[in-house]
């Protein structure tokens, strides 16, 4: 075997699989202890010795693979030019998401996204005139959302949307109570891919890194359906199973994803 390679498995064997916050910009450092201390994280100020790391920049929030060769950081950002591309041209209410949860003409239901993640369907779904409560269940994700929340709310192209998303932290499935009971649920738990496709995004494969599979999608689809919201929205992969339960009522495609609706009568 090449000592180079020899050398980089040896350095990748000693890294912890873990997860630290560090901070890159000196005048953040006791918010980045503060940040630390409330997710239960060491707060580094050596690098070398995680896999992944939760950074705090002069900027922003970001997550970070560690180690030679690790690509960029992901970070909450809805002012983004996709986002933007998809605010202004993604079809508006004709696009799959919309018709998926029931967007008509005057109508602007309630939403619980109980699966928030990086907020980019809520964020669309709050642009078309919803109000959406985002529930998120990782405490690391739900500080990347909550920073990406503050950015944005500066942001006065952005703020009127941002306005109408907020976030809760926990199991949705466990909250004590949820404010008002929302028109829909929207889900769109973790897909185990098992391809190391390019298409499993960057993106996806660092969250996927932080909350693993949700394997228990079932049952967060049976506890949606035993709410009263009228109706609940399952997002899954093009092609791939719907989850184990009663069958959707109606299917919407769109290029790769599926969603999966179940009404109540
Ligand atoms: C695939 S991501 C969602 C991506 C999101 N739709 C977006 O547009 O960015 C799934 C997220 O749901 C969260 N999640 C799964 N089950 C949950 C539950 N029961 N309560 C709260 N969050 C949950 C996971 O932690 C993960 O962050």
């Amino acid at each position: 075997m090449p000592s180079v390679v020899r050398n980089y498995i040896e350095a990748m064997s000693r890294i912890d699989p873990a997860i630290a916050v560090f901070c890159e910009a000196e005048q953040h450092k006791s918010e980045a202890a503060e940040l630390a201390r409330s997710l239960g994280l060491p707060c580094t100020v050596s690098t070398g010795n995680y896999a992944m790391l939760l950074v705090l920049t002069s900027e922003r929030l970001e997550l970070r693979q560690n180690g030679p060769g690790a690509p960029g950081g992901v970070a909450v950002d809805f002012a983004s030019g996709l986002l933007r591309f998809r605010r202004l041209y993604g079809g508006g209410r004709k696009q799959p998401l919309a018709k998926a949860v029931g967007l008509k003409h005057n109508l602007h239901p309630t939403l619980l996204d109980a699966t928030a993640g990086l907020g980019r369907d809520s964020f669309i779904l709050a642009a078309l005139g919803c109000t959406v409560l985002m529930v998120e269940r990782s405490e690391i994700i739900a500080a990347l959302l909550q920073d990406g929340l503050e950015r944005a709310g500066n942001i006065p192209e952005i703020r009127p949307i941002i306005n109408r998303m907020t976030i809760v932290k926990g199991d949705c499935r466990t909250l004590v109570q949820v404010p008002k009971q929302p028109d829909v649920i929207y889900l769109d738990p973790m897909y185990p891919h098992r391809t190391k496709s390019a298409l499993v995004k960057k993106e996806m494969r660092l969250l996927r890194a932080i909350v693993g599979d949700d394997i228990d999608a079932p049952q967060l689809l049976e506890w949606a359906l035993s709410q009263r919201a009228e109706r609940v929205v399952v997002k899954r992969p093009k092609g791939a199973p719907g989850i184990s339960g009663p069958e959707p009522t109606f299917v919407i495609k769109s290029k790769n994803s599926r969603f999966d609706v179940y009404k109540k009568v």
